[in-house]
This record gives C-alpha cells, sequence and structure tokens, in this order.
C-alpha cells in the first residue's frame, strides 16, 4: 500500500462514499451531518467564526446563558480511535451550552462493539439516544456510512439526530480543518494572500486533507499553499487537482528550507505511525522532518505554528518542546482552545439553529 504512489484515498475505499452525499449547508446548518468539509462554503466559515468568537467572549465574561442553547439535549461520544482534544472538546462544548453527554460506560470497546456489532447497528443504537453523535472512527468514509444509516433510522423514530465526524480514517477531519481555519483567521485577521505550508504526512494525516481544501474557498486572494514531505508521504494528486483547477498556487517540495522562510503559517504534523502496516517504513522516514527551536529560527517573526496535536518526535524532544511552547509564534495551545469555542458554534447551529 504504501509504494509511493501519490493517491493513499484511491488505496482504501468504501461504497458509502459513492451511496451517501452530505447535504451543503448553504447558510443553514440545522439538523445536517458534517461529514466533510466539501460541505461548506466561505459564508459558512464566516456564520460559525462569528459565533466562535462570540462564544468566547462570552465565556470569558463567565456569562451563564450560554447554558440554556443546547438544554435538554443529547450528544453521544463514539470514539473508536484515540483521542484527547476532539473528545474532550467536544464534551465540554456540548456541557457548556448546557446539554448532556453519553457514552458506552467502559468506552466502545466494551460496548457490543465488543460482541463483534456492526458500525451501522452501533450509530443507530446512539441515534434512539441521542440528537448528535461525534464518531471517529479508522474506516475512510465510515461517517459517510453512518450518516447514510441514520437518515434511515430518522424516518422511523420520533426525535432524529445528527451525525458529525471527528476523523474517518485517512480520510477527512472536518471540525479539526474549521477550528484550523478559525484560528488562522483569529491569529492573521484574514486569509489574503497568506502562504500556509503544511508539513510531514499529507498522505494520511486527515487534518491536512480537510484544512486544504477549506483553503480553497478563499482564492481569489493571491494564497499559496506549500506542501512539505517525505516523497512517500504526499498529499494525495487528487487534492491538488483541486486545488490548482480553484486557481490556489500548490507548491510541492521535500526541501522545508526551501519554503520555511516565505510562510505566514506553517502547519506541523505527526507522521500518522497507525496507518503503516509495516513497521519498517514508519521507522524510513518518521524522522524526516523534526521541528525543533533552531529550525524555527528560520521562521519569519510574524509566522505562526500550529499543530492538530499530539506530537511526538516531529517536535524534537520534551526540552525541544518546551523551548517551542514559550515561543510566541506557536499557537497550537490558543488552536487546541479554539476547537471547543468552533465545536460550540457547531453544537449550536446543528441542534437549534442558534446564532449565539
Ligand atoms: N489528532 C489528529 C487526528 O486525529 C492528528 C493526529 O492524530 O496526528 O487526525
Ligand atoms: N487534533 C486532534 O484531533 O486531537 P485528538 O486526536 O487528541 O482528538
Amino acid at each position: 500500500m504504501f509504494n509511493g504512489e501519490n493517491e493513499p484515498l484511491a488505496a482504501q475505499t468504501n461504497p458509502f462514499l459513492q451511496r451517501y452525499t452530505p447535504p451543503t449547508i448553504d447558510g443553514n446548518f440545522t439538523g445536517k451531518h458534517i461529514i466533510t468539509v466539501d460541505q461548506f462554503e466561505r459564508k459558512d466559515l464566516q456564520i460559525l467564526f462569528d459565533a466562535a468568537t462570540s462564544i468566547r467572549k462570552r465565556i470569558r465574561q463567565s456569562d451563564r446563558g450560554l447554558t440554556e442553547v443546547c438544554d435538554g439535549k443529547v450528544m453521544a461520544s463514539l470514539f473508536f480511535e484515540a483521542s484527547t482534544r476532539t473528545d474532550m472538546s467536544f464534551q465540554a462544548a456540548m456541557r457548556r451550552l448546557g446539554g448532556e453527554v453519553i457514552a458506552a460506560s467502559n468506552g466502545v470497546q466494551f460496548s457490543s462493539v465488543y460482541k463483534g456489532e456492526n458500525l451501522a447497528d452501533t450509530v443507530r443504537a446512539a441515534g434512539c439516544y441521542a440528537d448528535v453523535i461525534v464518531l471517529r472512527h479508522p474506516q475512510l468514509g465510515s461517517s459517510y456510512e453512518a450518516a447514510y444509516y441514520i437518515d434511515k433510522l430518522n424516518q422511523r423514530i420520533k426525535n432524529p439526530s445528527v451525525i458529525i465526524s471527528g476523523g474517518d480514517g485517512i480520510g477527512e477531519h472536518p471540525t479539526q480543518a474549521l477550528l484550523d481555519m478559525y484560528t488562522i483567521y483569529d491569529q492573521k485577521k484574514g486569509f489574503d494572500g497568506l502562504t500556509i505550508t503544511m508539513v510531514g504526512d499529507l498522505r494520511n494525516g486527515r487534518t491536512v486533507h480537510s484544512l486544504a481544501k477549506l483553503t480553497a474557498l478563499y482564492e481569489p486572494h493571491g494564497m499559496r499553499l506549500c506542501f512539505v514531505s517525505p516523497q512517500s508521504l504526499k498529499m494525495p494528486s487528487s487534492t491538488i487537482t483541486l486545488l490548482t483547477s480553484k486557481g490556489i498556487t500548490v507548491f510541492e517540495t521535500s526541501d522545508l528550507l526551501e519554503v520555511l522562510g516565505q510562510s505566514d503559517v506553517i502547519y506541523w504534523t505527526r507522521v500518522q505511525e497507525e496507518r503503516f502496516e509495516n513497521p519498517t517504513d514508519y521507522a524510513a522516514i518518521k524522522d524526516d522532518f523534526i521541528m525543533t527551536p533552531s529550525v524555527m529560527a528560520h521562521a519569519r517573526p510574524d509566522a505562526i505554528l500550529m499543530h492538530p496535536l499530539p506530537r511526538k518526535n516531529e517536535m524534537g524532544t520534551r526540552d525541544d518542546h518546551d523551548i517551542l511552547d514559550e515561543d510566541p509564534r506557536a499557537v497550537y495551545f490558543e488552536q487546541m482552545e479554539n476547537g471547543m469555542f468552533i465545536r460550540m458554534a457547531l453544537l449550536a447551529k446543528v441542534l437549534r439553529g442558534v446564532y449565539v
């Protein structure tokens, strides 16, 4: 599978990618599954950015009124893969909006998945009890499959529910891309003329797949995307084709220093070890791009350093982490916090259609 071909998404298929078409948002989020960034237009992002900014302000003012927004609503947290930020920020978001959160008591591995229950039945069980289901699953297209079966369930039961993807294998991580775009918007005050450089495992990293597609919404504004990766971990060619068709200037390289000093946004990523079939393939490239304080010295003084996290050796040692964390250009903690604000905005709009 890891043969150096620049097309990982073709290597895995899921019939539900064809069988289910996610709805476009078109300014109205209410009751819609959130499966892919393809559902969004620029105006939809602006709605979320404005709501997230308002929510952030209200939280900082300890405004208790937010707890009325999702009062009486229930979110099911269904994580078939490890998560710290996505899971906890969604839970925190729901609780801060006054909603409740349910999950299998001992994690999904001790739900009836343990007895061999399939995804379609597991999500429909959650759909019988919850208004919104946040799903992370290792299989590409799993969120499409979940939405397909939830739509069928919704025809039979009185209380419909929606799926929000928290990541489908090597496919997409749409809510991460929303919070990443919000962080860029917040830090850089817009997207005009930015050079955004994504580094690392662009082949298997679902965050960069979604983020790259969302940036394309902001043309024509002279944006430039640089993709830096080992040859075997390049951005899928389908994504490159899409970006260039939208007028985005794309530059691919394995030489970080060729682009680092020109970058306004440096988006660092982890090599996705869990996606490798052969550990020696992972070992061969895991150290190709390591962000350290001395690498960061080549970046512009006004650049920002982002990372979806978790981080491992691609950000050097613990000492390197500690030094980078003190660099004002490192915004990954702000990025992480923004995740909760954006997810609050999204839950409010999907569940209530309200503009908080
Ligand atoms: N947390 C992100 C994801 O789940 C990035 C990563 O795991 O490297 O896709
Ligand atoms: N960024 C992100 O998705 O982090 P987790 O894998 O910890 O949820």
